[in-house]
């Protein structure tokens, strides 16, 4: 699948909580191409910003209107820069990038996410069937479920878990999710911290369901050249920013 370079433009920037917000490019061709659990690599082009640039995960393509969505909270100096762009800014976008998720019949499926990892599962639901698809969302407190809006049309059941009990079941996904995997699931895909994708990846491998995850690294060049990116597989070393960022659990060994 061929990378395209495009100068974009900023369409829409939109808090969806206190520190998270979701940013609506203009990039027809990535947004012609793209597939769930792609990534693409984002450069601020105005004077006296970070040169480098930063992988994101697609949430979300409308082909017809040539936009792709990120949702990204604010934690560091790219992510604050990103933050002030308004509508009309230029940016710079390489993608579309890396291995997406498997999609081959998956069954009856069951999407885990927490945080800013439920953004490709976004993009990923929007292409699943919602008669044959839950998720099961953790965050710290209810505030932070601003995602139940999002998912609701593509979903038939939304499970939550929050570490203060303030919504849903008290305690992480881990607190809900042994029970959900004898329901019948054929195919869980997760996104998040490394220690829930870890401890999810670990149950289903226990049940024998079949599960992806998908890895985040530091990715300084996203096209497999630096190595910036490596972790530890089972078979091999595995760049993923190339051989993923989208792996089935039974390929990784290093979270
Ligand atoms: S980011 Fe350079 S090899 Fe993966």
């Amino acid at each position: 699948m061929p990378k395209v370079l495009e100068q974009s433009g900023v369409v829409l920037q939109k808090p969806l909580d206190a520190r998270t917000y979701l940013l609506r490019l203009n990039a027809a061709q990535i947004a012609e191409q793209v597939v769930p659990g792609q990534f693409v690599h984002i450069k601020l082009t105005m004077p006296g910003e970070a040169l480098l640039r930063h992988p994101f995960g697609v949430a979300a393509v409308d082909k017809t209107q040539g936009t792709i969505d990120i949702i990204y909270r604010v934690a560091g100096e790219f992510t604050r820069a990103l933050a002030k762009l308004t509508p009309c800014d230029r940016l710079s976008i390489l993608g579309p990038l890396g291995r997406g998720f498997d999609l081959a019949a998956p069954g009856r499926t069951l999407l885990v996410g927490g945080g800013t990892g439920l953004a490709p599962l976004l993009f990923l639901v929007s292409r699943l069937g919602a008669e044959k698809t839950d998720v099961l969302m953790g965050a710290r407190t209810k505030e932070e479920l601003f995602w139940q809006k999002l998912f609701r049309p593509f979903v038939q059941h939304i499970f939550i878990t929050t570490d203060d009990g303030s919504l849903g079941t008290h305690g992480t996904v881990m607190a809900l999710l042994p029970s959900l995997l004898t329901q019948g699931y054929q195919r869980v895909y997760v996104c998040g911290p490394s220690p829930m994708m870890k401890a999810v990846a670990n149950a289903c491998e226990a049940q024998d369901v079949a599960c992806q995850v998908s890895l985040e690294r530091y990715m300084a060049c996203g096209m497999g050249a630096c190595l910036s990116c490596t972790c530890q597989g089972r078979e091999k070393r595995l760049k993923v920013c190339t051989d993923g960022p989208a792996f089935w659990s039974k390929e990784v060994s290093e979270w």
